[in-house]
């Protein structure tokens, strides 16, 4: 049971300290040149999340218990952080203090959530508390279902106006993740009754069809993007950390999906 906590930890430390790490560096890039001190805060959260990767990676599953639970709240405390600063950063775009910027709001909300997410993941290992199957499986998805369906958003309004195929599947996929979330939140609503062993089987199954093709679609686009076969102004880096967000969803929906085997 321990080790599964050090395990867990682990895995979603180096997962998404990472991806804090680069939202620091795509916020920093979205500003003016005369905002210093967004710029300063900016670095700062990068410099604290690339040092908690690196400290991640000397732990291993043998790490003593105790030890990685000091470290989740330290790391916790720091997704607080970022977490107060993005929504900081949206609260003056909203308020248009920043004209001129070039961080879409939905964007930053966007990484708010996925801040959130994190600090919320960390608290709930610590505490030990495991949601029952049925209730991690509708809420994870509804989490990750608006994910995907924002990264269809920004795809397609990141890419230049001139790649109009690319564009249009960009919206299809917008499209169809909007219709999922949808699905996902009537789910939802129809607890307890709707958590059934077939109902949820079917709503990871279609899902999963979903997220696989987007993630191959950001895959494509990510390999154009670093090739520099199509006109956009998306940074390479954001290309392939979109990508891995969607490889991570596939992993969870797959590993409900065993996990629902053993409940047949
Ligand atoms: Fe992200
Ligand atoms: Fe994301």
């Amino acid at each position: 049971m321990t080790n599964a906590f050090v395990a867990q930890s682990l895995d979603e430390i180096r997962f998404w300290s990472r991806i804090m790490k680069e939202h620091s560096l795509f916020l920093r890039l979205g500003f003016r040149c005369e905002d210093t001190q967004l710029i300063q805060e900016a670095n700062q959260f990068y410099r604290l999340f690339e040092d908690i990767e690196q400290r991640s990676h000397s732990f291993t599953n043998q790490t003593d218990p105790e030890q990685m639970r000091r470290f989740n709240s330290e790391v916790q405390q720091a997704a607080t952080g970022i977490f107060a600063f993005k929504r900081k950063i949206l609260g003056l775009i909203l308020t248009c203090q920043l004209p001129g910027s070039n961080n879409f709001p939905l964007l930053v909300d966007h990484t708010s959530r996925e801040a959130n997410y994190f600090r919320k993941r960390l608290i709930e290992l610590n505490e030990g508390k495991l949601k029952p199957l049925a209730d991690a499986i509708i809420k994870e998805n509804v989490f990750f279902l608006r994910i995907m369906a924002d990264h269809a958003q920004f795809i397609g309004h990141l890419l230049d106006p001139s790649e109009r195929k690319l564009v249009d599947m960009a919206r299809n996929f917008s499209h169809d993740f909007d219709q999922l979330v949808f699905q996902a939140r009537d789910l939802e609503s129809m607890k307890p009754q709707s958590q059934t062993v077939p109902l949820l089987d079917q709503f990871l199954d279609q899902n999963r069809v979903s997220v696989a093709s987007l993630r191959d679609f950001k895959k494509t686009a990510r390999d154009l993007i670093e090739e520099c076969r199509i006109k956009s102004i998306i940074h390479p880096l954001l290309a392939d950390h979109v990508f891995r967000e969607a490889e991570r969803f596939l992993h969870i929906i797959d590993m409900f999906e065993k996990n629902l085997q053993t409940q047949k």
